[in-house]
C-alpha cells in the first residue's frame, strides 16, 4: 500500500505531534465518522483523524452542528476507532453536553473516551470553559482546543463570515490560545480567521496550531472529508481545495448500475450460481 509514510506504521501520540511542531513537519488532519473511511483515511498515512461533529451535517444533514447528541458522537467514534492503528484520533464534544458545567463536561469527555477508546477529545470556546477544561483535563483526558469560527456558537455569531477581523476579537482570540495552552491542551484548531493573526497564534504558543481555513502559518491543516473528496456539493468556501469530484464518479457508477439492471446487462453467467 503506498502512503505518505508506508514505513512508518508507529502510533501518533500527542508527543509526536509536539515533536512535528517542533522540527517543522506539517501536521493533516481529516475527519473521518464511519468504519469505512476511517480505515482508508488511516492507511494513507494521515496523522489525526477527526471525528468532528461535523457529522451533524455531511452524516446527518442537518443545517448545523448543534443537533448532534453525545451519543451519536459516540456511535461515529467507535465505528471509527474500529478500523485506525496509526492516526491521532480526536472526537468532538458536542454542542449541549459540556456548556452547562464542568462536572457534566467531565461526564461527557469520560463517556467518549470510555465508549469510543479514542485517544482525545475536541471543544470549542476559550476562556469561558475554563473550568470544563480544567477538570477534563485533571482526569488524563486530552484536549485540543477549537478558536475562530466555532460553528457550536453560529446563532450567537449569526454568521459563517471570517472571525477576528476586528483588533478586540483577535487579541481576546490570543489571550484564549495562550491561555488553552497554559491550561494543558495538546493542540487547537483555529477556524476560519485571517492568516496573518493565526500566524501570530501557532507562534505565540508551543502547543501545534491545525487551520481550517487559517492560512499557511499554521503547523497542519484540517478539512472535512466530504468537502475536499468532493462528495459534498454547493459548498465553496475559498478555502476548500477539492482533491477529488467523487460526487461525479458515484453518479457515474449509480447510473451505470441502473442502465445495466434495466437491460439485463447485470448479472451476466460468471456473475450467478
Ligand atoms: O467538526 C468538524 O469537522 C470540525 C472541523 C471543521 C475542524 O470541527
Amino acid at each position: 500500500m503506498s502512503n505518505y509514510l508506508s514505513s512508518d506504521r508507529k502510533k501518533v501520540t500527542t508527543h509526536r505531534l509536539l515533536e512535528m511542531k517542533q522540527r517543522g513537519e506539517k501536521i493533516s488532519m481529516l475527519t473521518a465518522y464511519d468504519f469505512s473511511f476511517g480505515g482508508l483515511i488511516d492507511e494513507s498515512g494521515m496523522d489525526v483523524i477527526l471525528v468532528g461533529d461535523s457529522a451533524s451535517n455531511v452524516m446527518a444533514g442537518n443545517v448545523t452542528t448543534l443537533p448532534i447528541t453525545l451519543d451519536q458522537m459516540i456511535y461515529h467514534g467507535k465505528s471509527v476507532m474500529k478500523a485506525v492503528k496509526r492516526a491521532l484520533v480526536v472526537v468532538d464534544l458536542p454542542f449541549g453536553s459540556y456548556q452547562g458545567n464542568s462536572k457534566e463536561a467531565l461526564h461527557s469527555a469520560i463517556r467518549v473516551m470510555k465508549e469510543t477508546h479514542a485517544d482525545a477529545i475536541k471543544m470549542e470556546g476559550g476562556s469561558e470553559i475554563t473550568e470544563s477544561v480544567q477538570r477534563i483535563l485533571s482526569a488524563g483526558i486530552p484536549i485540543m482546543g477549537h478558536l475562530g469560527l466555532t460553528p457550536q456558537s453560529i446563532n450567537k455569531f449569526g454568521t459563517y463570515a471570517v472571525r477576528a477581523r476586528e483588533e478586540a476579537e483577535a487579541e481576546k482570540l490570543l489571550a484564549d490560545a495562550k491561555l488553552l495552552e497554559e491550561l494543558g491542551c495538546f493542540a487547537l484548531v483555529l477556524e476560519k480567521i485571517p492568516a496573518q493573526l493565526a500566524k501570530q497564534v501557532a507562534e505565540s504558543v508551543m502547543i501545534p496550531v491545525i487551520g481550517i481555513g487559517a492560512g499557511a502559518g499554521v503547523d497542519g491543516q484540517v478539512l472535512v472529508m466530504h468537502d475536499m473528496l468532493g462528495i459534498s456539493q454547493g459548498f465553496s468556501p475559498r478555502f476548500l481545495r477539492r482533491y477529488a469530484k467523487l460526487n461525479e464518479v458515484i453518479h457515474e457508477a449509480l447510473k451505470a448500475y441502473i442502465e445495466d439492471v434495466k437491460s439485463r446487462n447485470f448479472p451476466n453467467e460468471n456473475e450467478q450460481y
